[in-house]
């Protein structure tokens, strides 16, 4: 992935993160801690404020630069207020890739998450080729699962333990969609009030299995 696309929608303008957001980014993140960090993947070992925002949007440009990254940051109102990551992108036989989003609290519930979402992945599937794209959510996070509902995307099923989230491993529902399901796009789909429902849905059973974490000691 070279260049980096502009994707604008009157709600938001999804745009490829630079050095120099580096300042927007840290303010909005550190505003937005308590908001935010229940839902921020973490990695083990290391300590969240180890790193600065310029080295951690450093590292997103090489890995877009490699192909298997889209770090995209929300514009609304010409300010930053969120970020849309896709990462391991892959081509060839999976042409699939994973994608996380965040707003910062103040612009929450302007619909600007699913228009987001919608244009990446629009612009991965017709722009890009790839032909799935997946988001999995811890089962806490009801706000996130309204946008993959919103959105229609296909629930495909409960990982354990399977991010690691503000310091621990966190189960998580996965959803998906593929290309075939969206001929005339996700955001298109989403608009004109087509989503299919019921698609999302997570079957009782994995809400048992989310209520009754494994009895595992931390690590
Ligand atoms: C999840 C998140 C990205 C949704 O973004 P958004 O732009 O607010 O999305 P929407 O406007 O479509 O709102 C989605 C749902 O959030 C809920 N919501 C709305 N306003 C809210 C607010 N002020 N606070 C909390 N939740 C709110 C509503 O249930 C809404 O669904 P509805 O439109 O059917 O009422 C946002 O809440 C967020 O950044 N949360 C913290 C980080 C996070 O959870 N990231 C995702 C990890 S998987």
């Amino acid at each position: 992935m070279r260049a980096l696309p502009t994707l604008e929608h009157r709600l938001v303008t999804v745009r490829g993160v630079r050095l120099r957001d580096a300042k927007a980014m840290e303010k909005a993140l550190g505003d937005n801690r308590a908001w935010l960090s229940p839902w921020e993947a973490t990695t083990p070992l290391i300590r969240p404020d180890s790193f600065d925002q310029k080295s951690s949007i450093r590292g997103l440009l090489q890995a877009a630069k490699q192909g298997s990254a889209l770090p995209m940051v929300l514009m609304h109102d010409h300010e930053l207020v969120g970020q849309l990551n896709v990462s391991q992108i892959t081509y060839g036989s999976l042409s699939s890739a994973t994608l996380g989003y965040w707003v910062v609290e103040k612009v929450a519930g302007r619909g600007i998450t699913p228009v987001a979402v919608a244009l990446a992945t629009d612009y991965l599937f017709f722009e890009k080729g790839l032909h799935r794209m997946e988001v999995c959510i811890r089962p806490e996070n009801t706000s996130s699962l309204r946008v993959v509902e919103k959105l229609g995307f296909r629930y495909e099923g409960f990982r354990r333990r399977y991010i690691h989230i503000d310091g621990k491993w966190a189960d998580h529902f996965c959803f998906a969609l593929v290309v075939e399901e969206v001929p005339s796009g996700v955001l298109t789909r989403y608009e004109k009030g087509a989503v299919p429902s019921g698609v999302a849905t997570i079957p009782e059973l994995d809400w048992v299995k989310a209520r009754n974490p494994l009895s595992l000691p931390p690590r």
